[in-house]
């Protein structure tokens, strides 16, 4: 017994001697191994195919670097916020950019409107438009650059159901196909703003059963379109430049906002309370949908995004609030509007 025992200890000795001699001696392969797994299984996760095997090679080295790029932030002291290896993780920074974010940022100068909300004093400590039931399920705009659409019905959505008690989910589509004679362009881009004035013009807009999103560029379905199921009575600009002013706002109602989501951190962010640097090159269309702080007391903007729920906390960024530069974070302060109803 006694004897058997310790051969069986000598035998798994001599095993782990010699595992960890031909592990070493494998050990690059069987990283690139690995990392290969790890990129097919991404694919299959994702439902990605490409071509042939010269673009997936392609691909997997930027897969590879963005691995390690989120790896080596996520082991960083002191990043309060993590980065996940999701849908964007075969794309290069620049791909991201140009497929996404299509706000067309500064295209007209803001008029000057009336702030409905300038006299409000007392706001609550948090505000989350989700609890009140003011807010729709988290949406995917594809790969079409129609942020701005997303954006304008999500406020446009909130608004509603404070007014009418109703929340409906509204067309996105509606805007692409329809709301093309002036700066907004569909896929190719458009201004919240613009979006309140043509459905303040078109004296409503229909609902996402109606007019279901197909993230292309469509002609306009005059049908869908005449059958308003939500009406405005218009927009007004947040005074850009002061998150004391966003914070008025959307402690009564959600607010479409416009933010800088260009950056690599954007675009891998996973969870937590988003710090990172960023610039005020206002390239996306959003929506805060309520503030808080978290358990550290770190002050946030609660905004609803619209890449799907694999992105961010299940759709949703929470964003640094109350920072230093007068613009926010991303310049989430610099271009805030809200439709009236
Ligand atoms: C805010 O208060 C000022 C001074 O009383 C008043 O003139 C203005 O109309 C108020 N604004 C709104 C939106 O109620």
């Amino acid at each position: 017994m006694e004897f058997t025992n310790h051969c069986r200890c000598i035998c798994f000795a001599l095993i782990l001697v010699l595992g960890a001699w031909s592990f070493q001696a494998a050990a690059r392969s069987l990283q690139d191994d690995s990392m290969y797994e790890r990129h097919e299984q991404w694919m299959s996760r994702y439902g990605r195919v490409y071509q042939d095997v010269n673009e997936q090679e392609m691909r997997y080295k930027i897969f590879k670097d963005n691995v390690a790029y989120i790896e080596a932030s996520n082991n960083a002291a002191n990043k309060p916020y993590k980065l996940g290896i999701n849908q964007f993780a075969d794309l290069t920074n620049e791909e991201f950019k140009a497929q996404r974010n299509k706000f067309k940022g500064h295209m007209c100068s803001t008029s000057i409107t009336s702030f409905k909300y300038e006299n409000v004093t007392a706001v609550p400590s948090t505000v989350d438009w989700r609890k009140k039931g003011a807010v729709t399920p988290i949406k995917d705009q594809g790969q079409c650059g129609c942020c701005w659409a997303f954006s304008a019905v999500a406020a446009m959505e909130g608004i509603t159901k404070l007014s009418t008690g109703k929340l409906v989910s509204l067309s996105e589509q509606e805007l692409v196909d329809c709301d093309t004679s002036g700066v907004d362009q569909g896929c190719e881009g458009g201004l919240m703003d613009n979006a309140f004035q043509f459905i303040q013009q078109n004296k409503g807009l229909t609902t996402e059963t109606n007019y279901p999103y197909k993230g292309v560029d469509g002609t306009c379905n005059s049908k869908g379109e005449s059958n308003a199921a939500a009406t405005i009575n218009g927009y007004e600009d947040v005074p850009a430049n002061s998150e004391n002013s966003l914070l008025k706002a959307v402690a009564n109602q959600p607010v479409s906002v416009a933010i800088d989501a260009g950056g690599s951190d954007f675009q891998f962010y996973s969870s937590g309370v988003f710090t990172g640097t960023c610039g005020t090159q206002l390239d996306h269309g959003v929506t805060a949908v309520g503030y808080g702080s978290s358990d550290d007391g770190t002050k946030y903007w609660l905004v609803k995004n619209s890449w799907g729920t694999q992105w961010g906390e299940e759709g949703y960024i929470r964003m640094q609030r109350d920072v230093d530069a007068n613009e926010g974070l991303c310049g989430i302060a610099m271009e805030a509007s809200y439709p009236t109803a």
